[in-house]
């Protein structure tokens, strides 16, 4: 069981984080004293350019790399605390991932594509086709169930990757470059969805270096050579 504290009431707190990568006798100090917090349903894109620290970043609020120095909370719970099987369960049960290249099984329908994360946390098989059928109706994917991902166009890869994400109702959605691969109308369609699914209630983090990509977030902070800069609020857009 890992341990409930509550020291934070936001969804991401992360407090003076750093992170450098050892080369032999070189350090790279990669993440510098980044304090960033996301509250619950809030959409924050986290824009930079190539090199500035987003994938280091995303790997550190996505429970998949360690850190040298600072306080990471998610959803309550002291990730920095964290030994590696609490760290593998926080993953799976608090974080959704979307990627560029969608990352799906290609000998898997979309059904078990969005089925496995629930059946790796051990639901029993019909409560969790019935998890995901919700979902799937809800991405509009009802008509390709059982199709494989060779047969779907990008977006609506895009489209499972999101609902197998979503499926296991993660506190965070974590996004990398989601509308990257597309063309720009099925780019738009995907992050006019993220807008949908925020104002549903799901709380994104969405990761680009792109800031036309960046607008269709409610807030903005900025990368730049490992350093975290905080905008005020956009203008909602139409
Ligand atoms: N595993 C690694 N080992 C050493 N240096 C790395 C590693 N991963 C990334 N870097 C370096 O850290 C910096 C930030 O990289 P990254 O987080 O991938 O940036 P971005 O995703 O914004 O392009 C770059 O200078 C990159 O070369
Ligand atoms: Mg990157």
């Amino acid at each position: 069981m890992i341990r409930q504290l509550q020291e934070t009431d936001h969804k991401i707190d992360i407090r003076m984080l750093n992170k450098s990568y050892q080369m032999g006798e070189q350090s790279l100090h990669v993440l510098k004293d980044i304090n960033f917090t996301v509250d619950e349903g809030e959409f924050v894109a986290i824009l930079g350019p190539s090199g500035s620290g987003k994938s280091t970043l995303m790997n550190v609020i996505g429970c998949m790399d360690q850190w040298d120095t600072g306080e990471y909370y998610l959803d309550g719970m002291p990730v920095h605390a964290l030994n590696g099987k609490e760290l593998t369960q926080i993953r799976n049960e608090k974080i959704g991932f979307v990627f560029q290249n969608y990352h799906l099984i290609p000998a898997y329908t979309v059904l078990q594509n969005v089925i496995m994360p629930l059946l790796m946390r051990g639901i029993d098989h019909k409560t969790a086709e019935d998890m995901c059928m919700d979902t799937i109706r809800l991405l509009g994917l009802g008509e390709r169930l059982h199709h494989k991902p060779n047969e779907l166009s990008g977006g609506q890869k895009q489209r499972v990757a999101i609902a197998r994400a979503l499926v296991g109702k993660p506190a965070i959605l974590l996004a990398d470059e989601p509308s990257g691969a597309l063309d720009s109308k099925m780019g738009k369609e995907v992050l006019r969805l993220f807008g949908e699914l925020n104002a549903m209630g799901n709380t994104i983090v969405m990761i680009t270096h792109d800031l036309e990509v960046a607008k269709a977030a409610q807030r903005v902070v900025r990368i730049v050579d490992g350093k975290l800069y905080h905008k005020e609020e956009q203008e909602a857009t139409g």
